[in-house]
């Protein structure tokens, strides 16, 4: 029996395994898919387990998806321009980073039919997962990115990544046709996004990474003023389908039943 594992400090909140244990039964994969909560010094010998053939693959989380890429032999192009590592897997016997996390957000976008061409994208925070999300609006024709985060330091490593982006301060707003939360605000339920939003008008586009709450605080207000909003669900479900892919070659269906599978 193959096995796979999602490793991250917290994990508890994980729903891949719901995910991928769904899409394993219905495509007749004889393997289990586990949460594993790791501190940092364990992520060598995890990586060892793969190198070995114990365990057949993985998701990486926050906090490593960065730090996983010292104990790897490979790294795809994606991987290495995002400097992020969301799924692993050994193959022609090197163990190799992807990051199906850029795919899945730009499939999100295309799915709904949002074009990023042309607009102006602004982005709070800059935890694990932005660095994707900039590299997917970059592919995509984005014609501005602007990024506001609370430590300002993280905002400037990724100015230096992409020095095309504008970096303002935290709690200052630009000018925008869509606005990313790619904080952690809003998993809780009174966490708050502190936006003046009827300034902003009803045309814009809100989209939020978190899809646990269904809808945050922030999707409700923007919603409220009539604007257009979006959570992070199906880039959730694609970067996983793509995993899927890395590991079996096979693209499972993503059918009504496994959408509903992640509303909680
Ligand atoms: P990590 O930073 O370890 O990659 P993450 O969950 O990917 O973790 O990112 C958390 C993001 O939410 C960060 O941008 C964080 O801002 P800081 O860099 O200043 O920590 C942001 N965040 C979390 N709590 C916040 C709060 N109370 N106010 C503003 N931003 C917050």
């Amino acid at each position: 029996m193959k096995k796979f594992f999602v490793i991250g400090n917290p994990i508890n909140h994980s729903l891949s395994p719901k995910l991928h244990n769904y899409w394993f039964k219905k495509n007749n994969i004889d393997g289990t898919y586990e949460k594993k909560k790791l501190n940092k010094n364990d992520l060598e010998s995890f990586i060892s387990k793969i190198r070995k053939g114990e365990i057949e693959g993985a998701n990486i989380t926050v906090p490593f998806k960065n730090t996983v890429v010292p104990f790897l032999d490979q790294l795809t192009p994606s991987a290495k321009d995002s400097r992020s590592v969301n799924t692993i897997f050994k193959e022609n016997n090197k163990v190799i980073g992807h990051n199906t996390d850029i795919g899945g957000f730009e499939l999100a976008l295309k799915h709904i039919n949002y074009d990023v061409k042309n607009k102006k994208i602004f982005i709070l925070g800059a935890g694990g997962v932005v660095s994707s999300i900039i590299l997917a609006l970059k592919n995509m024709g984005v014609e501005k990115i602007i990024l506001s985060n609370r430590t300002k330091e993280k905002a400037k490593y990724l100015k230096d990544l992409y020095p095309n982006i504008e970096i303002i301060d935290w709690g200052e707003v630009a000018d925008f046709d869509m606005i990313i939360n790619a904080t952690s605000l809003g998993l809780k339920k009174n966490d708050e996004i502190k936006l003046n939003y009827p300034s902003f008008g009803s045309n814009k586009f809100f989209y939020d990474v978190i899809y646990n709450p269904n809808q945050t605080k922030f999707l409700l207000n923007a919603k409220k003023y009539g604007n257009r909003i979006e959570n992070g669900k199906m880039m959730f479900i694609f970067q996983a389908h793509q995993a899927f892919n890395v590991w079996h070659k096979i693209l499972p269906d993503i059918d009504g039943e496994t959408i509903k599978l992640l509303d909680q």
